[in-house]
């Protein structure tokens, strides 16, 4: 539904803007199930980033969940529309020249190579936080799992809906092998050379 609208080119551009920040910008896509530790790395990964003077924000299923996406369910199609829209907002961000991190179940590989879509391949990095089902029941921070299995939530990613694996990320972490500290750190020497 965009008709009669013209793109406008704006004279600075996101070289521009990384200039200006000393560093590229670019989304990091944390996915995983809930539970797995997506938003508990991509926080602790954000504030190494910001101690050496690089450019952040953060988005989260649960954050986003409750503003800008607060009309949609976690029926298939509204988890389409709701991993489009952090990935138009993604993809504004790392234009703006911010390193962008993001944080989401994400369970479906035809919405996560949309987001490559949106933001382009080469500004895409897809962090895979495979922690077993086991582990992320076990937790179960938010009690969600438990309402899950006694019938009082639908489509729950893991047990009511499905989660489909990355097939080729370009980094795993595999929490039950590390130790939070070891995955931040895996995670920061990885990015570390494309913000050159
Ligand atoms: S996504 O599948 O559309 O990417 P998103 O990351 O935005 O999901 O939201 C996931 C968060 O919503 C989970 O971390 C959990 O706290 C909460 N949640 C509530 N209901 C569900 C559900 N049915 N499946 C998965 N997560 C749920």
């Amino acid at each position: 539904m965009s008709l009669n609208t013209v793109r406008h080119n704006y004279k600075i551009t996101k070289v521009n803007r990384e200039e200006l920040n000393g560093h590229r910008s670019f989304l990091l896509w944390f996915t995983g199930l809930s539970g797995s530790g997506k938003s508990t790395l991509a926080n602790l990964v954000e504030v190494e980033l910001h101690r050496k003077g690089i450019s952040t924000f953060c988005l989260d299923g649960d954050n986003i969940r409750q503003g800008i996406n607060k009309d949609l369910s976690f029926a298939p199609e509204d988890r389409t529309e709701n991993i489009r829209r952090i990935a138009e907002i993604g993809h504004l961000l790392v234009n703006a020249g911010v390193v962008t991190l993001a944080a989401f179940v994400s369970p479906y590989i035809k919405d996560r190579e949309n987001i490559k879509d949106i933001v382009g391949a080469e500004n895409f990095i897809e962090i895979y936080i495979n922690t077993s089902l086991e582990e992320c029941e076990r937790r179960d921070t938010k009690g969600l799992y438990k309402k899950a299995r006694a019938g009082e939530i639908k489509n729950m990613t893991g047990i009511s809906a499905p989660y489909e694996a990355p097939v080729n990320p370009d980094l795993e972490i595999i929490t039950d092998n590390q130790s939070i500290e070891d995955s931040v750190k895996t995670i920061l020497d990885f990015i570390i050379q494309k913000l050159k």
